[in-house]
């Protein structure tokens, strides 16, 4: 069967197989989709590849996943040049990710009302190199004293970089001896001075794609493979509706599609720690019981993006939100449900779901069919075998096997 059209998703990566090998199979599985108004669809696939490129020249692609524009320049640019001139959907668009990270959503967030754990930032420790920073340092840099700063926060401490990721740079300091070592060694890192929150009850680590949001119980001390647990209804429905807004919201607010939120819950309240991850891991060999979920979701939400011809939008609207934001009447509570409300137009949620039930409604059973096939288990396999050494490999076909089995279990007994 042919289709009225086809829709070309490119996939802009860097060093992983796993899940773009899934999505691919995935999408290629997917087949002809049919709409309500008879016209007949089809989403391909293809990996990007980086040559020169003429700014004239059009991009074939509809929508772009990108794993790998925010560390390479040239794919950056090639992808800021194919949204302006042919509209090409970003998964995520490097306008907000570039000048919107970690400090710049602490600071939205906090206006919003969340509670962001209290945050300082310091100026670098070792300024950029530029001669003409010597003159300007000399004359307007108020001299500081850091120590100070800490003990009228309390300790512990996080210092971190604002713009960070990957645990780089990241230390929990205890007294001013560690505090003035992580200060030396951050060099010309900009970094954070943050209150660390404590005794927390639970960790939630939320996977947000369009406006899906999987709230996962995270383990940050395990070794990676056992960081994410699965675990259900581990908060209360209050928190974990109240998570799943944060996380939507602030993806909403900075037009990010594909992004983690990390949050602290403490006594119900919940902490948002870190949100601004250009490239979530998604990795079988982290995600493993979730998998299946995230390649669902990435496949339907960038399915519907393409489908529908939803039109990005790169540009920060704050508006809205801070109307809601600055109403003295309104208290917690009615903000996050006024900010969910925002979210849910932004992502046209309803029609989300309604295009998934109309458009998709063979995907549940075409993923676990495929998840449940020795492709799906080969492919694990390997997975395995590029990321563990030779005498962990038994190991973790056990450990990851046994995990998939459950999800194939419990989603066979959801389907019915
Ligand atoms: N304010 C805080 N209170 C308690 N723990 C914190 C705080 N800030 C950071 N942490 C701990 O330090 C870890 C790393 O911090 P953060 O997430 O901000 O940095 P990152 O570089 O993004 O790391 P990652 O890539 O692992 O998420 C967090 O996962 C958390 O365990
Ligand atoms: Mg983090």
């Amino acid at each position: 069967m042919t289709s009225d059209r086809t829709h070309l998703i490119g996939l802009l990566l860097g060093a992983e197989e796993d899940w773009p090998t899934a999505f691919e199979t995935l999408a290629a599985r997917m087949g002809v989709l049919t709409l309500g108004d008879g016209t007949s669809h089809e989403v391909r696939t293809e990996r990007m590849t980086i040559e020169p490129f003429n700014l004239r020249d059009r991009a074939r692609h509809d929508l772009v996943v990108d794993r790998l524009a925010y560390w390479y320049y040239h794919p950056r640019e090639w992808l800021k040049k194919a949204s302006l001139m042919d509209d090409v959907y970003l998964l995520n668009s490097p306008f907000t990710f570039q000048s919107m990270e970690k400090h710049s959503a602490y600071c939205a967030l906090i206006r919003l009302g969340m509670k962001v754990p209290e945050t300082v930032l310091v100026p670098y420790k070792n300024p950029v190199d530029n001669s003409r920073w010597a003159y300007t340092s000399a004359k307007y840099n108020r001299s500081f004293d850091l120590e100070s700063i800490a003990d009228s926060m309390g300790y512990p401490l996080f210092m971190k970089p604002f713009d960070g990721g990957g645990w780089r740079g990241v230390s929990r300091v205890k007294d001013t001896d560690e505090l003035n070592r992580a200060y030396d060694q951050s060099g010309e890192m900009l970094m954070h001075l943050q209150e660390s929150i404590d005794d927390y009850d639970v960790f939630a680590r939320a996977l947000t794609i369009g406006p899906e949001t999987m709230v996962m119980k995270f383990q940050p001390d395990e070794p990676m493979h056992d960081r994410y647990a699965v675990s259900h209804g581990f908060l209360s429905e209050t928190a974990g509706q109240e998570a799943r807004t944060i996380s939507q919201v602030v993806n909403a607010f900075f037009r990010w599609e594909f992004n983690s939120c990390e949050m602290l819950v403490k006594d119900e309240e919940i902490y948002p720690i870190d949100y601004a991850n250009a490239c979530p891991d998604v990795a079988v060999t982290s995600l493993h019981y979730y998998f299946p979920w995230a390649m669902k979701a990435l496949l339907r939400w960038s399915t519907f993006c393409v489908v529908t011809d939803r039109t990005a939008r790169t540009q920060v609207d704050s508006a809205p939100w801070f109307e809601i934001a600055d109403d003295d009447a309104l208290d917690y509570g009615a903000k996050l449900g006024a900010y969910q409300e925002l979210a849910d137009a932004h992502f046209e949620t309803d029609r989300y779901w309604e295009f998934c039930e109309t458009a998709l409604p063979h995907l549940d059973e075409m993923v676990l069919d495929w998840v449940a096939s020795d492709d799906f288990r080969t492919l694990l396999t390997s997975t395995i075998r590029a990321t563990y050494p030779p005498h962990e490999w038994d190991r973790f076909e056990g450990h990851f096997g046994g995990l998939i089995d459950l999800w194939i279990k419990d989603e066979t007994n959801s389907l019915g």
